[in-house]
């Protein structure tokens, strides 16, 4: 039997009807609107694509956002100024700085300057250390949108084995972190693993990171696994495909996401809900 496939298009449009309602109450009982502060250095056009798309969203749920879009030029000390004004602005409470961010700026020292109360991408220490020991914090949108995907498709992680193929920062670890958080048997897999195929055969909940187009084939997934592609890469021809050879894990696997319209869209999704949380967090 085919696999179910795992639509993050329609789930993040629940979601993204969800936050709206949310929006609502906040700026009804409190007359809070919660805001987003967008840093966007440089003319990479695919980092423009994407905070298009962030500014879209935040307009759809009733965000408040502002979008700073300056030179590749800008010095450090001017990013750093900018990130230090929205951490003063109340009328910000979550602050994007979108990566990669030019050679000349060091990306760890902006990250660690957001305020982490605001740190609506989950990347400053802070949160990343609260996120190992299980305390609030603001879980980073991609490994956030995966929960979520598994949670609303019914997937029982307890006691199941889960493989994680990619080891970043940003995707690999925390959603490692999240699964072993929800008492899953976790295998973090990479580069120099000896038995990829192996490792991945094992896995009742397959997280494929690595941004290698079909790398994971048929035969390294265990018949009736839920499948996670959280790769995106353009082929020849243009094509997107993912890091799952899609078509024949079809047949192996009981659900699957699909590139496009799988992970993808949680993404964007989830910083809207970090968004919101943030403001709701100052009401507390
Ligand atoms: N560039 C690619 N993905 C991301 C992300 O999740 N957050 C930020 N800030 N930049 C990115």
């Amino acid at each position: 039997m085919a696999a179910k496939i795992i639509s993050g298009k329609e789930v993040s449009a629940s979601i993204r009807q969800e936050l709206a309602e949310r929006v609502a109450e906040l700026k009804e009982k409190h007359g809070l609107v919660p805001g987003l502060g967008v840093i966007l250095v440089g003319d990479d056009p695919a980092s423009h694509s994407y905070v298009k798309g962030k500014e879209k969203a935040a307009g759809q749920v009733g965000i408040y956002s502002e979008v700073l879009r300056v030179p590749a030029s800008t010095t450090e000390a001017e990013v750093l100024k900018m990130v230090e004004d929205f951490n003063k602005n109340p009328k910000i409470h979550g602050i994007l700085v979108q990566l990669p961010l030019p050679d000349h700026i060091d990306e760890n020292k902006v990250i660690f300057a957001i305020d982490p109360k605001k740190d609506v991408d989950g990347f400053h220490p802070v949160n990343i250390g609260r996120l190992h020991i299980g305390e609030e914090c603001f879980i980073p949108c991609t490994p956030n949108g995966i929960m979520e995907l598994l949670d609303r498709t019914g997937v029982e992680l307890k006691g199941k084995n889960a493989t994680v193929v990619g080891r970043s920062n940003i995707v690999g670890k925390p959603v490692a972190m999240l699964l072993l958080s929800r008492h899953a048997t976790v295998t973090i897999c990479h580069s120099r693993t000896t038995d990829l195929a192996g490792e991945c055969r094992r896995a009742d909940v397959l997280v494929a990171a690595v941004g290698r187009p079909r790398m994971i084939t048929a035969d390294m997934i265990k018949p009736g696994a839920v499948v996670i592609d959280v790769g995106v890469n353009r082929i020849e021809g243009g094509k997107l495909v993912g890091d799952v050879d899609f078509d024949a894990a079809l047949e192996v696997a009981s659900a699957i996401t699909p590139v496009p319209g799988g992970v993808g869209p949680m993404t964007i999704t989830m910083l809207m809900k970090n968004t919101v949380l943030a403001a709701e967090r100052t009401l507390a």
